[in-house]
């Protein structure tokens, strides 16, 4: 059995979806898999800033686990995903990828297959700066990228080649289209794949 970790941050629901997408895809191909969400670092008063901040972020606290480093222990292939801020990954996200620094010291996923999806607000807001600026980390984790390429034809409707990508914002309880969902789940699909074949390669 294969497995793959996502690792998501979410305050609205679009990340969420892509996550959950990304994890029907990864099971569908014969992937067990765990869906974490990474927890709240800011205090009420920021929370209480947009609509729905604080009651989806509750309802997601209730429904998901906390990722852990045992779980990327676990895990065969990790897939990050965060909304875009200012063109990067969620400070969410970044606190618990900086708590990876044991697992990095003791080498303990080199050579595991690592991806990144992300949720802007605007089609144009960042995406792909916020996934290629992730490659930087999954590099310095030495996780073997795995990119999106143009594997699917979907890819050519939506998405971006370096991973899953939806600029419906969540703050406005839009769900994100069919076709973002569909290469979510082609990312997923893939990482399982990939990520199955250099586990063979990890022996
Ligand atoms: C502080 C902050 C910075 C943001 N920066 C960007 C940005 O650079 N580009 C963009 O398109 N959207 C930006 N957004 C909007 C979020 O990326 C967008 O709402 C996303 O869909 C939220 O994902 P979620 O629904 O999973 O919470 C920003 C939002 C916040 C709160």
């Amino acid at each position: 059995m294969t497995n793959v970790l996502i690792a998501f941050y979410s305050r609205n629901g679009s990340t969420e979806a892509l996550a959950k997408a990304v994890a029907e895809g990864a099971q569908a191909a014969g992937a067990d898999v765990r869906l974490r969400r990474v927890r709240d670092i800011v205090g009420p008063e920021v929370m209480a800033m947009a609509p729905g901040w604080a009651e989806n972020s509750a309802r997601m606290h209730a429904e998901y686990q906390a990722p852990t480093t045992d779980d990327c222990e676990w895990a065969d292939g990790i897939v990050f995903g965060s909304p875009t801020r200012f063109g990067i990954v969620t400070a969410e996200l970044k606190s618990f990828i900086d708590s990876l620094g044991g697992l990095w010291f003791q080498g303990k996923l080199l050579g595991k297959a690592g991806g990144v999806f992300s949720a802007t607000a605007t089609t144009h807001g960042g995406a792909e700066t916020t996934i290629l600026s992730m490659f930087s980390v999954l590099s310095h984790l030495g996780l073997i990228i795995v990119p999106n390429g143009y594997g699917d034809p979907i890819t050519f409707q939506a998405g971006t080649p370096y991973g899953a990508h939806t600029a419906v914002d969540g703050q406005y309880v839009k769900a994100p289209h069919e076709n973002d969902l569909a290469v979510a789940r082609y990312q997923g699909q893939r990482m399982a794949k990939v990520a199955g074949a250099l586990k063979t390669l990890r022996g």
